[in-house]
């Protein structure tokens, strides 16, 4: 099967059950005649309930807990979020990693976990403003993705999002040299433990201030297989916008 490229919305705490319910469908009717895209919904655990959507659009959770059920307060495991009618799952996004502390062995359980019930994890990585000014990005981009993927023998059912945490909701966007580096640094590290066809093709999303003004050029780079967006997910004008110069993208290139 074609593998399309993504434009994935991560809502982070945004949205309630009922805004999240109105905003999916407004954006989909926007969006119907969408044909190479693959279009991801990322809304918070309460939303994922009651929302039916179907291919090209998919539902995204933005976290979850290793185990299948138990004494766990305040976690979702994989079982409930399948049960939700959810195919993708955000892992390690740098606010779980930088504010909730999640460690590289976390998110390594958390992987194994959603592809074990059949989901596909979204693994991000991504370096600090003071990791790549002092010339660390590599170092931390690879420990990220080592540790992330311990264990884990293929690419195949992986998602990646490259998102330099200094580019996150901050408008400022890594340049377009900039993000065909780093992707193409990315697949190198990967070679080191999977085959390079796995490496060159896993998709590896850009995430860090993706915009309608810088979505053309984005997608445009070499190695770029989609976006995880942010703030421009949450309205329907920007989100739908950047599906379709990502859907042009892909009708220039056939
Ligand atoms: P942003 O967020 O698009 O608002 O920068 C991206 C993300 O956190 O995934």
């Amino acid at each position: 099967m074609e593998k399309y490229p993504i434009v994935a919305g991560n809502w982070k705490m945004h949205k309630t059950t009922t805004e999240g319910k109105s905003f999916v469908e407004e954006t989909i009717n926007m969006l119907l005649d969408i044909e190479k895209v693959t279009i991801i919904f990322g809304p918070p655990f309460t939303a994922l309930f009651d929302l039916d959507v179907k291919t090209p659009f998919f539902l995204g959770a933005q976290n979850c807990h290793w185990e299948s059920h138990g004494a766990f307060t305040g976690e979702i495991s994989t079982d409930m979020l399948v049960d939700c009618g959810v195919h993708y799952v955000i892992i390690g996004h740098s606010e779980r990693r930088h504010v909730f502390h999640e460690s590289d062995d976390w998110i390594n359980r958390k992987v194994h976990a959603v592809l074990n019930a059949g989901m596909t994890p979204i693994l991000c990585i991504g370096e600090k403003l003071e990791d790549r000014e002092s010339d660390n990005t590599q170092s931390v981009l690879s420990s990220q993705l080592i540790e992330g993927l311990k264990g884990i023998d293929s690419l195949e059912n992986i998602v990646l999002a490259y998102e330099p945490v200094w580019a996150i909701g901050t408008g400022i966007t890594a340049s377009v040299g900039q993000v065909n580096d780093t992707h193409n640094v990315i697949r190198q590290e990967l070679k080191v433990v999977f085959s390079d066809s796995e490496s060159e093709t896993v998709p590896i999303l850009y995430g860090g201030s993706v915009n309608p003004g810088n979505a053309t050029e984005l997608i445009s780079v070499d190695g770029v297989d989609g976006f995880l967006i942010g703030g421009a997910s949450l309205t329907s004008e920007p989100f739908t916008e950047i599906a379709r110069q990502v859907e042009q993208h892909m009708k220039e290139k056939s």
